[in-house]
Formats: C-alpha cells, structure tokens, sequence
C-alpha cells in the first residue's frame, strides 16, 4: 500500500537545514555553550538531523518521558531517563517530535524552570499538532503545524516502535494497524 505522506525526505532536508540555521543565528553570541536536549525516542532522527545545520559549539543531551492516560481527559508524565548536563546559565533547545496535547512539553519545561535556571528553554518540534492541544504551549520552531488529529508514523515516530525507521512522515491507516497489532500476538 503506497504510504499518505505529510513531510517527505526532501521537505524533512529543507526543515531541519531551515530551523538549524535559524538556531545558529539565535544562539550565535551565547557566552555558554547552549544545551541540545533531545526528546527519546521519537525526535532521535530530527535531533541529528537539525544539529548537524547549527554551527555552534554546543552540549548534547537526551530525556526520556513517558505519558499515562488515566482517563480520557487528563495524562500523568514521567521522567524515564533524565538529562545529566549542567543547564543552568545556559540556553537549553528541546528537540521533540510532535506537540499533541502539550502535556508532555509542558510538563517538562515546568520541571526544568522549577528544578534549574536555565538562560531560556527554547521548544523546537518537527510537528505541531495545535488541533489536539489540552494544555497550552508555544513551539517556537516547527516544521510542520497539523490542522487534522491524525496519528503519523515513520522518521522518529511508531506504533509500538514500529516505522521509527522510515525516512519520511506519512498517516497512519487502520490496515497498518491491524498489521502490526497482528505482529506483537
Ligand atoms: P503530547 O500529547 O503532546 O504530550 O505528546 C506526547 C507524545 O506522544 C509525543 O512526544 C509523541 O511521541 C507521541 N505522539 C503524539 N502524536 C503522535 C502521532 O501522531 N504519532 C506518533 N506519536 C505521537
Ligand atoms: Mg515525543
């Protein structure tokens, strides 16, 4: 079945070349070196992608969230794995994949203002999905902003880690589904 792609590998070279250069420009004349922090898993292919285009001295570093859906209407996050570098005094760049509810972004930038003191928390996410949004929050650079709730796979994103390695962003469809649920039996 031929996939319905939203961000295709030549429009993901052209966004994270774009944001790249735009966070060289932003983060130019930081006295401290800024700290790249990478949402796991799914911004993994987005994080190096886009910090392969900024020309700065930076520190890598990588956070592992998860969220729980209680009821339909409200979400508990955890911090799975945590970051280790120093971030106070410095500029810290999520790098996310996708901005759905905002509960995970939000819960994450409260927790480093609340536990550190940053120079600023600056939110990159290669999709900004602002129709689905329960709690507000403000991507700063995006690739892409989202109009329907569809649920999107490949580049990062997965069903179950499924499809995290296709090279591009496509929709979902009930038959992919049924196939992978029709793996994990
Ligand atoms: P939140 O609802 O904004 O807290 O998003 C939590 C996480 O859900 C995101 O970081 C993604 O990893 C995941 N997610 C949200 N929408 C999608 C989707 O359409 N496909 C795959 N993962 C998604
Ligand atoms: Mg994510």
């Amino acid at each position: 079945m031929k996939h319905e792609i939203v961000l295709s590998e030549k429009q993901i070279k052209t966004i994270t070349k774009n944001i790249g250069t735009a966070l060289t420009e932003r983060l130019k004349n930081e006295k401290m070196p800024p700290v790249f922090l990478c949402v796991m898993k799914g911004a993994l292919p987005f994080f190096f992608d886009v910090i392969k285009n900024v020309k700065l001295t930076m520190i890598c570093d990588f956070i592992q969230l998860s969220s729980y859906e209680k009821t339909a209407s409200t979400g508990e996050v955890i911090i799975k794995k945590n970051f280790e570098a120093d971030i106070n005094g410095r500029s810290v760049v999520i790098i996310e994949d996708i901005v759905d509810t905002g509960l995970s972004m939000k819960f994450l930038i409260n927790y480093i203002n609340k536990n550190y003191k940053p120079k600023q928390v600056i939110l990159v996410s290669l999709l900004d999905k602002q129709c689905t949004r329960k709690v507000d929050v403000k991507v700063d650079y995006t690739g892409k902003v989202l109009t329907k709730s569809d649920f999107l796979m490949g580049y990062g994103l997965d069903y179950c880690e499924f499809d995290r390695n296709v090279p591009y962003v496509y929709i979902a469809q009930k038959e992919d589904v049924k196939y992978w649920d029709s793996l994990l039996k």
